[in-house]
């Protein structure tokens, strides 16, 4: 299946329209995402606080609740502030297993109002499941989601 990113970034601009409570809009972005993009096993956030990733709405199996910001995929792309799409989760050192069946991952920090705050994170079971379009497509889909985070009170999800 190839996804159509403008489609989805344009369903998440809709689906988020009116609603501002941050863990309610993050739920069913996780849950579009799922429903859009094949072959992935998990899908979700993480956000900033007291110097730690830490979970928030996804969909997949059961996940770690915090991640040193020098650790993992995630801590690096939040630290950085640099997506990582990683074709091989086995070959980057300090690679967090949370799912043993995922091979293939892409980490998208979160930038709203100038500041990162977390995490998108998409795993998948196959090898170098995302490509240079998929970030592409994506990218499109975040700035739909991070243009609506700047309209949230974000008080809770990240400090
Ligand atoms: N693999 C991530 C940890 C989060 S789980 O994949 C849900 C990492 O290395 O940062």
């Amino acid at each position: 299946m190839n996804t159509d990113y403008s489609l989805v970034a344009r369903q998440i601009e809709a689906l988020t329209d009116g609603e501002f409570d941050a863990i309610a809009v993050l739920s069913n972005v996780s849950a579009i995402l799922n429903q859009s993009l094949d072959n992935i096993n998990w899908v979700g956030f993480y956000f900033l606080k007291d110097n730690q990733l830490v979970l928030g709405p996804f969909q997949g199996k059961v996940a770690c609740y915090r991640i040193p910001l020098d650790k993992g995929v995630c801590g690096k792309a939040i630290s950085t502030n640099i997506v990582q799409r990683i074709d091989d989760v086995h070959a980057f050192p300090g690679h967090i297993a949370c799912d043993n069946a995922s091979e293939s991952e892409i980490v998208f920090p979160l930038i709203v109002n100038g500041k990162a705050i977390g995490v998108l994170d998409i795993d998948s079971p196959s090898l170098a499941r995302f490509t240079e379009q998929d970030e592409a497509g994506l990218t499109l889909c975040v700035e739909a989601l991070v243009a609506h985070l700047a309209q949230c009170d974000l008080e809770f999800i990240a400090k």
